[in-house]
């Protein structure tokens, strides 16, 4: 089987990225360790703080971020680093020729029951006229990201990662320490009859979301015609995961109750990495009114309303909002 680097080679990407990629996944495999010794080593819980998304933080997710802003901190590739749980930018090497966003541990609610969680990251490059704290170079489109991609802490440690050349998923090979390439060039079908979205939420979801899955729930007997299944993992990076391994629709859409909240999931480190993972295997990435890697940031933290997975399925729901 293919290992990570000679795959990403074959995709073109420049060595100073593979080395970057390489230090960021030695953190992953650190914290796909910490993660599977959960109550053994008294990780699991919650801390007394809270992060700037108003969320009480995990245990697990202070670990990972640590873990994860040490090494790329260290690495000497990154200019700075921004992170769900670190307020602001954090700068690392001033030299360094990259930007890197993490979400460093997603499905944290998952943690207390032994279920899915992940890493999602994106890398940019940094621009040369940027000073190490500079939070504005983080604000670019999606568009510019060189890669992205999410590490599953499941019953196997998978990477799925693309550098624009097609989504590939790889898995850990706990005996030998790397990533093997397992699934080269997955594509989500166009058409799909599993949909994604927490539906304890409908009574806040827009008009568009609301007609949209009223007839998936409707099945056979409605104007879709055929019936429809229901998945939700409550970590994107599982959901996305089912996606991409057998198609499907994930909703995370804007919600009536918070008008200064556009969603609830982040651009930069959630919504921008899977609609690059997505629209490389084939899908589609839509903030209901646009492609999600055309938004331009406004700040680090903010949010989008996510519809993202199989082409036609997206295609559908998003046309009601026209
Ligand atoms: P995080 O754990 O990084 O804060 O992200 C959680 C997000 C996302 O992974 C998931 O899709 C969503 O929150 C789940 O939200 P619900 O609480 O509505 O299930
Ligand atoms: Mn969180
Ligand atoms: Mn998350
Ligand atoms: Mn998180």
């Amino acid at each position: 089987m293919k290992r990570l680097n000679s795959q990403l080679q074959h995709d073109g990407a420049p060595l100073e990225l593979v080395l970057l990629i390489r230090t960021l996944l030695a953190a992953c495999k650190e914290i796909s360790f910490r993660v599977s010794q959960g109550a053994l080593a008294g990780v699991l819980g919650s801390t007394l703080s809270e992060n700037v998304q108003g969320e009480t933080q995990k245990k697990l997710d202070v670990i990972s971020n640590q873990i994860l802003k040490d090494i790329l901190s260290e690495s000497g590739y990154v200019k700075a680093i921004s992170s769900e749980e670190e307020e602001s930018v954090v700068p690392c090497s001033p030299n360094g020729n990259y930007l890197v966003s993490f979400d460093p541990l997603d499905g944290s609610s998952n943690t207390e029951i032994n279920s899915l969680i992940g890493t999602i990251f994106s890398i940019a490059h940094a621009p040369q006229w940027m000073e190490a704290d500079d939070p504005s170079a983080f604000l670019q489109p999606g568009t510019q990201m060189v890669a992205a991609g999410y590490v599953l802490y499941g019953p196997s440690t998978m990477l799925a990662m693309t550098t624009g050349r097609g989504t590939h998923l790889y898995t850990l090979d706990k005996t030998h320490g790397g990533f093997l390439l397992t699934h080269p060039n997955v594509k989500i079908p166009v058409q799909t009859s599993e949909f994604s979205i927490n539906t304890s939420n409908q009574r806040h979801w827009q008009e568009p979301i609301q007609s949209y899955v009223s007839e998936l729930l409707a099945g056979s007997e409605g104007p879709r015609e055929k019936d429809y299944n229901m998945r939700w993992v409550a970590a994107m990076v599982g959901d996305v995961h089912r996606v991409l391994c057998r198609g499907g629709i994930f909703m995370y859409p804007f919600d009536k109750r918070n008008p200064q909240m556009p969603g609830k999931l982040r651009l930069l480190y959630e919504a921008n990495p899977m609609a690059f993972l997505v629209e490389q295997a084939g899908g589609l990435a839509s903030t209901g009114s646009g492609r999600i890697m055309d938004v331009m940031p406004e700040e680090i933290h903010q949010r989008v309303p996510v519809i993202i997975g199989s082409k036609e399925e997206v295609e559908n729901c998003v046309a009601r909002f026209k």
